[in-house]
């Protein structure tokens, strides 16, 4: 075991590496002596959550931020540069799928235990605190998967208040703790862990061997909270009308005098985005909005609708139909289609923007969970632009700087700043639209005839989504074009249409998806309304696929 000097706290730190060890310090120390402080006004109260790999580690930062507490997610290894930039309140270290007693197991940088602050591990990082601090840590006998149940030892304990002395919670480790380091008491064991729960002496850090922040601990939430209160003194306050005002202090702040263009899609990020910029610098935000032809039925008139007269936003509208169906013609390879349409946005994008004259910054709908996997997927990268088609690979001579006013939220939290700003929630509680539009929701070639097909019957299948009330309940819903034409019979004429195909489904993030289980009633209603209204369709039939194996588009 390796001591550590400490110049913030009083922890004698161990890693499993003490080369790591010099290395956090000496950041620890660069950041000290180096970093500018900006003034405290601007810090916001933050919890760290430093992830270890967990599964869960996402859905830590929602319950923290759902308890109006603002957090962030930091990969494991990160330096200590929050501390100056942030109120850091607390700190969390995730669980994880590693053993701290195997080599090469990520250890926490000793930062987090010098910076004075309250510390809760989940799981791994419970694990890791004893570890860290000169306990010890064993495989377990059995490993402990699913429901189990707490006992508390009967003294008080602020994590736990108002809670029962059974606590049932999700267990999912291997690992457990056999000795506690100095100065921590155990608080609850359970059928396989003796210890369950552990904290020190001073009422600031705390292992508990569960997960909080899943649903199957019922009362999660409650510990959680208890932890940020009770014990970090947070002070609740990460509303949506702060988050607002507060992100447009710091667009002001960044801005300055410049001035700003936006691309606009139509979709809740870009709209908020915009809004939030147009409060902010009011005449000096130009939006940008190409209709490339490939949208729904009336919604470029409503996106102009909703900027130019509702927000009276500077608007720039630029019908690109003719332009992009040309460059589409005879396309029908989805990798091609998306490139093509890329590529033509770009081209307009820079010609409106060349009009518009002198411009220094690109606002993007850049959001929170983009930051965390870019994050994650390289730990070194600290800032990565959103591949989106609309805006992702501008020409770099195009030299302008980012403004990401969302770099902080989660989509939910981009809905609430919606409606704190005004927004109809129409606008805000939209069902995400892919950028290639329709063009992907078309099998094979893109044109005119068949767009209009397309439009006509997506109306429908929204409409009577919307009016089952369903329409807020799905991740998406929308037809597809199978580009196959089938037999059927309309009075005494044998027709040969379209074969159109419906998709719904639920979805959290998109990353994985369940085919929606839609009443009979409304996909009757649908399926005879398309066949009746939109002539060139003949069959109706429902995509029953889930994700993975199946995509949500069908490209
Ligand atoms: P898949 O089909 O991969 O789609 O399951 C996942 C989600 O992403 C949307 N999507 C896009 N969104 N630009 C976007 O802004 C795109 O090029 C794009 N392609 C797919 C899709 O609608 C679904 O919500």
């Amino acid at each position: 075991m390796t001591e550590q000097p400490s110049n913030r706290g009083s922890r004698r730190v161990s890693t499993s590496d003490d080369i790591e060890v010099g290395t956090y310090l000496e950041i620890a120390q660069a950041d000290r002596t180096t970093g500018s402080k900006p003034p405290v006004d601007d810090r916001m109260q933050t919890v760290v959550i430093m992830d270890f790999g967990s599964q869960y580690s996402r859905l830590i930062a929602r319950r923290i931020r759902e308890l109006n507490t603002y957090c962030e997610i930091l990969p494991h290894d990160a330096g200590s540069e929050i501390l100056e930039t942030q109120d850091v309140i607390g700190i969390i270290l995730s669980g994880g799928p590693n053993s701290v007693y195997e080599s090469g197991a990520p250890m926490a940088p000793s930062w987090v235990y010098e910076a004075g602050v309250p510390l809760l591990g989940i799981c791994y990082g419970m694990q890791l605190i004893a570890h860290q601090l000169g306990g010890t840590v064993e495989p377990g006998t059995q490993r402990e998967y699913g429901h189990a149940v707490i006992h508390k030892d009967g003294q008080d304990n602020v994590l736990f208040e108002g809670l029962d002395t059974e606590v049932p919670v999700w267990m999912s480790h291997g690992d457990r703790i056999e000795e506690l380091p100095p100065g921590f008491r155990a608080m609850a064991y359970s059928e396989n862990s003796p210890i369950a729960v552990m904290g020190d002496d001073k009422g600031t850090c705390f292992g508990i061997q569960f997960h909080p922040e899943v649903a199957h601990t019922p009362q999660g939430v409650e510990i959680l909270r208890n932890f940020i209160s009770g014990v970090c003194k947070g002070s609740g306050d990460w509303t949506p009308a702060n988050f607002v005002s507060d992100a447009i202090d710091r667009i002001k702040e960044r801005v300055g005098e410049g001035k700003v263009i936006c691309a606009l899609s139509g979709g809740v990020d870009s709209t908020v985005v915009a809004a939030l910029i147009h409060k902010a610098i009011g005449d000096r935000l130009t939006c940008i909005f190409v209709d490339n032809g490939l949208m729904r039925k009336g919604e470029a008139d409503r996106v102009q609708n909703v900027f130019a007269s509702q927000l009276g936003v500077n608007l720039v509208f630029v019908d690109g139909t003719e332009r992009f169906l040309r460059a589409l013609k005879g396309v029908s390879d989805p990798e091609i289609k998306r490139k093509t349409i890329g590529q033509e946005f770009i081209e307009i994008f820079e010609e409106v923007a060349a009009d518009i004259g002198e411009v220094d910054y690109l606002a993007q709908g850049t959001l929170y969970p983009d930051v965390i996997e870019s994050v994650s997927a390289d730990s070194n990268a600290s800032h990565k632009i959103k591949t989106h088609h609309n805006v992702g690979g501008l020409p770099e001579h195009m030299n302008l700087k980012l403004v990401e006013p969302l770099r902080y939220l989660f989509k939910d939290e981009v809905r609430q700043a919606g409606i704190e700003l005004g927004l109809s929630s129409q606008s805000v509680n939209r069902q995400p639209f892919p950028g290639p539009g329709l063009a992907i929701r078309i099998m094979g070639d893109v044109n005119y005839e068949k767009l209009e097909i397309l439009r006509n019957v997506d109306w429908i299948v929204i409409d009577e989504i919307k009016a089952d009330g369903l329409y807020e309940k799905l991740w998406q819903s929308f037809a597809v074009l199978t580009n196959t034409q089938t037999v059927g019979v309309m009075g005494d004429q044998r027709t040969y249409q379209y074969v159109v195909a419906i998709r719904a489904v639920t979805s959290a993030d998109a990353m994985t998806a369940d085919w929606a289980r839609l009443p009979y009633e409304t996909l009757g209603r649908i399926s005879s309304r398309i066949v009746n209204e939109v002539a060139e369709v003949n069959r109706v039939v429902l995509d029953i696929t889930s994700k993975p194996p199946g995509t949500i588009e069908w490209e």
